[in-house]
């Protein structure tokens, strides 16, 4: 997830995940300048050796400048290279980006095959359903990435127009998933373990990629190992604080640190209102550690689960 699954944040899912860590993707990098990877870009390319086999994220509308980046990308050392065709957001779709390429099938082949053809690693696709309800083209889009010699397509369940709205159509999931002879991962709502392993269970995906709900709770993947697994309070406070210090290892400023440690906690704290209000509202870097210091352990043993 674009400013969201950097490094720090990564490493922390995977501190956290103990030796259950799932596949990481990086967030998606644009492949529409001159120069394929800019070094803004190296930069969100970066990944640790833990972390392999991993998967860098490409997004873009130009054929050769996405061969180019998915070249590139494979060079820095990703396992597995993806094309992004599912960002709804207007300054990418617009642009013929992310979703846009649903627009515009033929596009979409010539991408993949160029891609294919520069990169020895499995290309993998992530798309939407389609446009809008008037425009699916997922039952397309199979056919294109299993002609195009895609190893792997996940499908979020939504339209482009849907944004974030309405609930993910895992019956679509699960038809694409029957019909596919390559590997379908589905995506969209997986918000606990349970419903993780439920998705796999009853819509035949070969997993499922979780995207909002590890901010709600970072310890999703764990659980989806160890469906009994409790979150103490004490996890909780801690897990904020080690954030925050692999942020500030990473070379975070304290305000781009307030930004994140935000972005996690009013989502950690969905369940505690008069808390999350308190320490979102805080200023700055040194008030934010102190207000969590001196009021997280006592807010989080109140009654209260991670995720909920
Ligand atoms: C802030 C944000 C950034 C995202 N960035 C990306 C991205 O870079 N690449 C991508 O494939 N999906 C991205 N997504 C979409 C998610 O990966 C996922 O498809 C979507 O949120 C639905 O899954 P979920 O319900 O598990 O979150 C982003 C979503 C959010 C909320």
């Amino acid at each position: 997830m674009s400013g969201v699954t950097d490094l720090p944040f990564r490493r922390l899912i995977r501190e956290l995940s103990c030796d259950c860590a799932p596949l990481f993707v990086s967030e998606f990098l644009p492949a529409g300048n001159s120069v394929f990877l800019t070094s803004a870009n190296l930069r969100a390319a970066r990944f640790d050796r833990e972390e392999e086999p991993f998967c860098i994220q490409l997004f873009g509308h130009s054929a050769d400048k996405l061969a180019g980046a998915a070249l590139q990308a494979q060079e820095l050392g990703a396992a597995f290279v993806e094309l992004n065709a599912g960002c709804p957001a207007p300054k990418v779709a617009k642009k013929g980006n992310g979703a846009g390429l649903l627009k515009d099938l033929p596009n979409l082949a010539k991408i993949l095959r160029a891609m294919k053809a520069s990169i020895k690693v499995p290309l993998f696709l992530k798309c939407r359903l389609g446009w809008d309800e008037n425009s699916i083209c997922i039952n397309e889009v199979l056919e294109i990435a299993e002609g195009e010699g895609v190893e792997q397509l996940t499908v979020h369940g939504r339209t482009k127009e849907q944004g974030y709205k309405g609930l993910a159509d895992w019956n679509v999931i699960g038809e694409i998933a029957a019909k596919a002879k390559i590997s379908v991962i589905g995506n969209g709502d997986i918000n606990s373990a349970e419903k993780a392993l439920d998705a796999i269970r009853d819509y035949g995906v070969k997993g499922v990629a979780i995207g909002r709900a590890t901010l709600r709770n970072p310890w999703i993947f764990l659980q989806i190992k160890n469906p009994s697994r409790k979150v103490k309070p004490n996890e909780v406070c801690n897990a904020v604080l080690r954030y925050n210090e692999l942020m500030l290892q990473d070379g975070f400023r304290p305000t781009q640190a307030l930004g994140r440690l935000k972005q996690l906690t009013s989502r950690l704290c969905q369940g505690l209102p008069e808390f999350r209000l308190k320490i979102l509202r805080c200023e700055n870097h040194d008030e934010f550690l102190d207000n969590w210091a001196n009021l997280s352990e006592s807010a989080f043993s109140l009654p209260y689960s991670v995720g909920s």
